[in-house]
């Protein structure tokens, strides 16, 4: 056994130090409770950091559209040390091209003989993060896979040999054409693991020369995984962290019995206003006091994708507005601060941790060299509860309590203090404001703690409440909006403010095009992929305003499917993430066979018009949709072809394209005139 004692002896050892310290002080004065902060009997775990999600899927999409300097601020935010939430990990999703919340995100093998480290966004979102922290850990996941990894089974395991290289080549790409060390990976989202798989990932990103890199498992619950590792001692070298998904701050006995890290390896998914602030306070505490988990990945990172997408606004904070270059630094970054801006992975958990007599909790951590840091959280049941995980019940009260510093913190003379206040009967919160340093006065000092408070108290000097010039004003998304495609960001993959729900739509370029269409926008998949959500059987890419409702919508489309092919353009369309299936709008096909139809969704089942177009594929053509009140019109090649379609439902939504099926489609001269 090493130094770190036993979880359940420890917290025995922390209970009964309350009983001693509860019986021992007369009642009658107690309006003060003790809690002692000390090394003398050993430290606890070693702490690896407070992350946030890129992923899972498509969450900082508009992220990559913003102008400067509006982009390097929020980025800032995110990650420079010592200035906002100065994050100490960055996970990001493996992209599979397949719809994994918010959208798509493209893979770096479409194909079984096709390789490219240039797609998507989070190789340059993680250059970014490595930019402004250097020592920043990178994990990657994946959430789906392209058709082929799974033989065009809905399963990752049956090839287990195909899947390892495939995740192997993106920590190989990473490095070679981003110079990005991976540090971890896991194995699939949230779905099941195969315990051959894993010992055969291992296996592979060994003789790959990658044996630095470790394993998370399996990103789902404490079990089946806990007990697996138990029994298989082959898979439990295999994996260094047992990662668990929203374990609302709790672990089970097998994940201590392993002796592993555990991690909150994704966690929060709150509304990211005050409430939502609250739940990560509680929980950046909470899962080392009651879970021992000593690292907390926030789902997501910074909520850039539409708002009206599933679960809007869950980031640390907010920018989706690229057109405007609006964002908001919302709470949970500054609760962040609390913690990254005076402890770093490394450092160590003292065992003398735990829950406040009257509600609330304090964890204490030392770098090992004298310096420690204290983050006491006095969160309210009503001001912080998180959207996902289990609730357990806490009850908290403002109260004094007062801490003694022993072992190695006997001689701190002075402590910096930064102090979170919620503030929500008056409305008033104040965030990372720094206090007048505390004076140690006998090894120690009392705080008078009200609710829905957080502190750092810290032997540290460093921190600072990071600011620029307040953003543009929101505003929202231009009602006349185009785009062919001609001019584009060498860096990204993607059109800007397209957001793929299911295939991938990407920048194309044909040389050998005398005309017009040498750049355009191509939906690249040819299969369905490995799934992890219930993507649609058709692609679509929405873009705009939700509450559009009048409007026109034009494209010049391109098949690449012969007889069987098919492209639309489409106003209105009410859903996205994992509902695309059901989406409704209004939505005007075009077909390779000569035919059109006008549907109300996506799924094509409502058919509201049809007829001969005369369309077939490997030729422009272009559709232009207009949607006024509860009537549809649409034009093909500038000309008239249906016209008074009645749409009672929806009445407002994105704007999109899209294709009939996983085939190959071009798009060009994109235009949209709202009202
Ligand atoms: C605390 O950390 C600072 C900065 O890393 C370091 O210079 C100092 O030596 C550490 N120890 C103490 C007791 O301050
Ligand atoms: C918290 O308060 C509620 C009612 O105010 C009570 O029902 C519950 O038992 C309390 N929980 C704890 C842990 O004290
Ligand atoms: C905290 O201590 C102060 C005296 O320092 C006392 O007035 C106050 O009532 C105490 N608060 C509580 C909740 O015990
Ligand atoms: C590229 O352009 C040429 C010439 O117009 C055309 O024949 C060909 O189908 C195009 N290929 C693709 C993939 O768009
Ligand atoms: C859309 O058009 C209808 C019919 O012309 C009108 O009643 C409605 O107010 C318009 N909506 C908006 C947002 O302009």
């Amino acid at each position: 056994m090493d130094l770190r004692v036993s979880p359940v002896l420890a917290l025995i050892l922390r209970v009964s130090a309350m009983l001693v310290l509860t019986l021992g002080a007369p009642a009658v004065l107690c309006s003060s409770e003790e809690y002692i902060l000390n090394d003398k009997d050993g430290l606890g775990r070693e702490f690896d950091g407070v992350g946030g999600l890129s992923g899972g899927g498509a969450t900082s999409r508009l992220l990559v559209n913003y102008a400067e300097p509006y982009r390097s601020q929020i980025l800032d935010y995110l990650f420079k040390p010592n200035f906002g939430a100065s994050l100490h990990i960055l996970k990001v999703e493996i992209g599979g091209d397949a719809q994994t919340t918010d959208g798509t995100e493209p893979s770096h093998m479409h194909y079984e003989n096709d390789e490219n480290y240039f797609r998507g966004y989070e190789w340059w979102l993680m250059k970014e993060a490595k930019k402004r922290n250097p020592d920043i850990t990178l994990i990657g996941l994946p959430w789906a896979f392209p058709g082929w990894v799974g033989h065009g089974k809905n399963w990752p395991y049956d090839f287990p040999d195909i899947t390892a290289t495939y995740v192997v080549n993106w920590i190989i790409g990473a490095k070679q054409y981003h110079d990005l060390d991976i540090q971890y990976v896991g194995i699939w989202n949230e779905r099941n693991y195969d315990s051959k798989y894993i010992k055969l990932l291992r296996y592979t990103l060994d003789k790959s020369g990658l044996e630095g890199v470790r394993i998370i498992a399996s990103d789902n619950l404490w079990e089946p995984i806990s007990l697996t590792l138990l029994l298989d001692p082959e898979l439990s070298t295999a994996v260094d962290v047992i990662g668990a998904h929203y374990p609302g701050t709790t672990t089970v006995l097998d994940a201590l019995k392993t002796q592993k890290k555990l991690w909150s390896s994704e966690d929060y998914s709150s509304f990211n206003d005050e409430v939502g602030g609250g739940c990560w306070a509680r929980i950046l505490n909470q899962n080392y006091v009651n879970g021992l988990m000593t690292a907390t990945i926030s789902w997501n990172l910074v909520a850039s994708y539409y708002e009206k997408l599933p679960f809007g606004r869950d980031g640390l904070m907010t920018a989706e507005e690229p057109w405007s270059g609006n964002y908001v630094v919302e709470s949970p970054i500054w609760i962040t601060a609390h913690t990254t801006q005076f402890t770093q992975p490394g450092w160590t958990y003292l065992q003398t941790v735990g829950h406040l007599e009257h509600g609330g909790s304090y964890v204490a951590l030392t770098d090992g060299k004298g310096n420690l840091t204290v983050v006491i959280e006095t969160m309210t049941h009503d001001h912080s509860v998180c959207v996902r995980p289990p609730l357990l019940p806490f009850n908290v009260t403002s109260q004094n309590a007062t801490f003694q510093l022993k072992g190695s913190f006997a001689f701190i003379k002075e402590l910096q203090v930064w102090r979170s206040q919620f503030n929500f009967k008056t409305k008033k919160p104040s965030f990372f404001e720094k206090l007048a340093p505390v004076k140690i006065i006998d090894g120690s000092f009392t705080l008078n703690l009200a609710e829905d408070e957080v502190y750092t108290l810290t032997t540290l000097t460093t921190g600072q409440k990071g600011v620029f010039p307040a953003p543009p004003p929101s505003a929202r998304f231009p009602k006349i909006y185009k785009d062919d495609f001609n001019v584009r960001n060498p860096e990204f993959s993607e059109a800007p403010d397209f957001a793929d729900q299911t295939g991938v739509f990407e920048y194309f370029m044909n040389l050998t095009d005398p005309g017009p269409h040498v750049f355009t926008l191509r939906q690249v998949l040819t299969q369905r992929p490995v799934t992890w959500a219930t993507d649609a059987d058709q692609t679509v890419s929405v873009i705009g305003d939700y509450q559009w409702q009048n409007l026109t919508v034009s494209c010049d489309v391109f098949m690449e499917t012969v007889k069987t092919g098919g492209v639309f353009v489409a106003a209105r369309v009410d859903k996205g993430g994992q509902s695309i299936r059901s989406a409704k709008g209004v939505f005007f096909w075009v077909f390779a066979d000569g035919t059109y139809k006008v549907t109300n969704d996506l799924a094509g089942q409502t058919v509201l018009a049809e007829g001969q177009s005369g369309t077939l594929a490997f030729g422009w053509h272009t559709l232009t949709l207009t949607v006024e009140g509860q009537f549809a019109s649409g034009l093909l090649n500038g000309y008239p072809l249906w016209k008074n379609a009645v749409v009672l439902m929806p009445q407002n939504g994105w704007a999109a394209v899209g294709t009939r099926s996983f085939e190959l489609a071009q798009f060009d001269n994109f235009n949209v005139v709202a009202k």
